[in-house]
């Protein structure tokens, strides 16, 4: 998730063993690939075997319309270490819409299997190559299409959102058609995503889509244990955890902390950690303010922040 899941991000979420493997933030890429020291600003784990401290892999998110140059980009990650590459269809952000990325592409099928073919032929074939889509543009149908030239395209599997371009992040929820496409293009692997905030979604996307694999990502942000219960669930083995995680400020600093110990060294550090804490707190507060928000409204370090949440 662009904005949110950087390294840092990436190394608490994998602490608890829940997540198979996390997928980078998107990596724009235009007319050329981007040199080298943008892949290794963008995603560090490349340096370090493309694997969060825990050891959890990261896939690189490449986004763009140029099947050349995402081409290019993908042969170029591998060799400075990716170990898989998945391609964004998904993005609605205008900007990039505009310039010809993310889920524009959504009303090519034969562009989606262009650029699923170019990249797949560009890298070594143990590399696994996915494709993340939205159901359409506006409409829920493209998708069968969409999915289905993603498979003829050469993808290992696929990440499906269940909602159009249009719908933004905006409500209903549309599991059904992944559920579809998952039977249609059996047995290639459909990974379901979209508005899993607890247990029970889970469990109704999973009734509903039949499918094997999930993304989660809102959800992980809201509840940090979430991800290991749905795990739990899904038979992967996590650190027991029963209950959801509350609204106790203890509770959160002790999970900021793993933030602030994963962030590497930088000027503006403590700023800068402060910055992604009231981010992640404004995500956490979706259902309803945490009744310490305002206290740290106005903090600017983490060490501030922190002091104020364990007093
Ligand atoms: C702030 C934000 C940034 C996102 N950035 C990306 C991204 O870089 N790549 C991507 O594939 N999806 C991105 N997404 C979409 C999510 O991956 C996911 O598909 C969507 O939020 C629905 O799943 P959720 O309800 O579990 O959050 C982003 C979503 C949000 C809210």
């Amino acid at each position: 998730m662009e904005g949110i899941t950087d390294a840092p991000m990436r190394a608490v979420q994998t602490e608890s063993g829940a997540f198979r493997f996390v997928v980078s933030e998107f990596l724009r890429v235009c007319n050329q690939a981007p040199p080298r020291k943008v892949f290794e600003r963008h995603i560090p784990e490349l340096g370090r075997g493309c694997v969060t401290p825990s050891g959890t892999p990261v896939q690189i998110q490449l986004l763009g319309g140029n099947a050349e140059a995402l081409a290019q980009s993908a042969a170029d990650a591998v060799s400075y270490g990716a170990q898989a590459i998945d391609l964004n269809f998904g993005c609605p952000a205008p900007t990039v819409n505009r310039h010809d990325g993310g889920a524009t592409l959504l009303k090519y099928p034969h562009r989606i299997r262009e650029i699923v073919s170019a990249v797949r032929r560009a890298v070594p074939q143990d590399i696994p190559v996915s494709a993340k889509l939205r159901l359409g543009w506006d409409s829920l149908d493209p998708i069968l299409e969409n999915a289905e030239q993603a498979a003829l395209g050469g993808a290992d599997w696929i990440t499906i959102h269940g909602r159009t371009r249009q719908a933004c992040y905006n409500p209903p929820i549309y599991w059904e058609p992944i559920g579809e496409v998952r039977k249609r293009l059996a047995p290639l692997p459909v990974v379901a995503n979209g508005d899993i905030w607890t247990l029970e979604d889970f469990r109704r996307c999973r009734e509903i889509t039949g499918c094997e694999h999930y993304m989660l990502g809102r959800g992980a942000l809201v509840d940090p244990y979430l991800a290991p219960r749905v795990a739990q669930e899904l038979g992967i083995a996590t650190a027991p955890v029963n209950a959801p995680f509350g609204k106790d400020p203890k509770q959160w600093a002790a999970i900021f902390s793993r933030f602030e110990f994963h962030t590497e060294q930088r000027p503006d550090r403590a700023v800068h950690v402060a910055r992604r804490i009231k981010q992640w707190t404004r995500f956490a507060s979706i259902y309803g303010p945490l009744d310490w928000m305002d206290r740290i409204k106005r903090l600017d370090t983490y060490e501030t922040i922190h002091s104020e949440l364990v007093a």
